[in-house]
């Protein structure tokens, strides 16, 4: 229906140059756009729609989108328009818009700018503007192992992934995403996460609204919370949010897999990753264990507590990578000292090693240190002397 180098009109008489159509595989057809004031529009979507008023009462508490001015620069815009418009189909998509319009941070994304159509009987689409994210998404990386083994960076991104979720349920009323999964998570180049596609987005306890309706089951297969699955569903909640999180994480530590119950500690899905056995511990006490739950109520109550858990886990990752002074006492008997036999280990792919940039001193590198009562053995990412340090000391 569209083409590369139409122009389309919003209901803010703004025009949109469409450049090229990036995804088509979900509900809608995404495209790279730039603005383009000052043409006169060859293709025109006729009889714009309004901008939804005050008077409506919306489950979102927004009135109205941002008023835009549109700079005249070369920025690139995404456009998302709807591929099979139905009025219910229509009415979600205005949710998405309203929904998406509510927030203003940076890790969730901005709306610029929409269409609707204003005549029950028009074919034309509703579709909307926003930012580009020239990142690519997540799943693109997952699957391409970008981030196998990469705990404290998967760890970082997924921290910021679970603030933009905890604003959503923080709002009033609460937004449940219900499509928490890689793909709908956008990166920005510096690699920072943006929350997208709230297409299917649940308002909690607001009745005045049904267009996201519980009781078909919606979502994705591998991401979507057991109570959500099937026709007998429970309304969607923080919680099922809560288990498509830490499945998301899942996939950024096993380099792209999708699991599809709960069986992270299972022999098939196991993480392994190479000399980092008590870090995966921690994922799997800490994290794994109160978000990929069968039961709702073995999971953590909030984000807020999710939060607190991975900062946990980042704090014990820390201990464990840096033994900072000496005489540290053995984490496992409590008495010995760590002494470092001398094993420079080829682990930088576990993303602990920091190797020295061109012209520094310094030098970052995983060791195995063991105890001198026990035995045990662990391994920690230290500074080590060079060589022109040793020889001052
Ligand atoms: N603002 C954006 N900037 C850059 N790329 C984007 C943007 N929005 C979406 N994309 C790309 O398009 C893909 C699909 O976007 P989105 O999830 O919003 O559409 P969808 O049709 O609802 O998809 P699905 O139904 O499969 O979940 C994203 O995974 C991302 O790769
Ligand atoms: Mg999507």
């Amino acid at each position: 229906m569209f083409n590369p180098g139409d122009i389309i009109r919003s209901s803010n008489h703004k025009n949109w140059l469409l450049l090229d159509q990036i995804d088509s595989d979900g509900q809608g057809n995404i495209w790279i756009a730039k603005s383009h004031p000052e043409i006169q529009p060859q293709r025109v979507m006729l009889k714009g729609g309004q901008i939804p008023s005050k008077e409506i009462v919306y489950p979102v508490n927004i009135s109205e989108l941002p008023a835009i001015e549109l700079s005249q620069d070369d920025a690139l815009y995404a456009v998302k328009i709807l591929k099979n418009p139905t009025d219910k189909a229509n009415s979600r998509f205005k949710l998405e818009v309203l929904a998406e319009s509510a927030f203003s941070d940076p890790r969730i994304i901005n709306i610029l700018d929409y269409y609707e159509p204003q005549l029950v009987h028009e074919k034309d689409p509703p579709w909307l503007v926003m930012e580009f994210v020239g990142g690519g998404n997540l799943q693109e990386h997952g699957v391409d192992g970008t981030w196998q083994y990469q705990l404290e960076e998967s760890l970082k991104i997924f921290k910021e992934i679970v603030e933009a979720v905890h604003i959503l349920h923080s709002n009033e009323p609460p937004v449940i995403h219900r499509d928490l999964k890689p793909a709908n998570i956008i990166l920005r180049e510096d690699g920072s996460p943006v929350l997208t596609d709230f297409g299917i987005c649940y308002v909690i306890d607001d009745e005045r609204h049904h267009v996201t309706e519980f009781g078909e089951e919606v979502g994705t297969r591998g991401y979507i919370a057991p109570e959500l699955r099937g026709t007998k569903q429970q309304k969607p909640t923080q919680k099922s949010d809560l288990y498509s999180l830490g499945k998301i994480l899942y996939f950024m530590l096993s380099g792209g897999h999708v699991m599809d119950d709960e069986g992270f500690t299972d022999e098939k899905w196991n993480l392994k990753i190479e000399g980092a056995s008590s870090q995966v511990e921690y994922i799997h006490k800490y994290i794994f264990k109160h978000t990929i739950n069968k039961i709702p109520e073995g999971r953590y109550d909030s984000c807020e507590d999710l939060l607190g858990a991975i900062y946990f886990v980042q704090e014990l990752l820390y201990e464990h990578f840096y033994p900072k002074e000496k005489g540290r006492r053995c984490v496992v008997c409590g008495e010995g000292e760590y002494v470092l036999p001398g094993i420079r280990v080829g682990l930088s792919r576990l993303g602990l090693a920091q190797p020295a940039e061109e012209g520094s001193v310094d030098s970052y590198w995983p060791h195995f240190y063991i105890c001198d009562t026990c035995g045990n053995m662990q391994l920690f990412t230290t500074k080590i002397p060079s060589k022109n340090e040793e020889q001052d000391a």
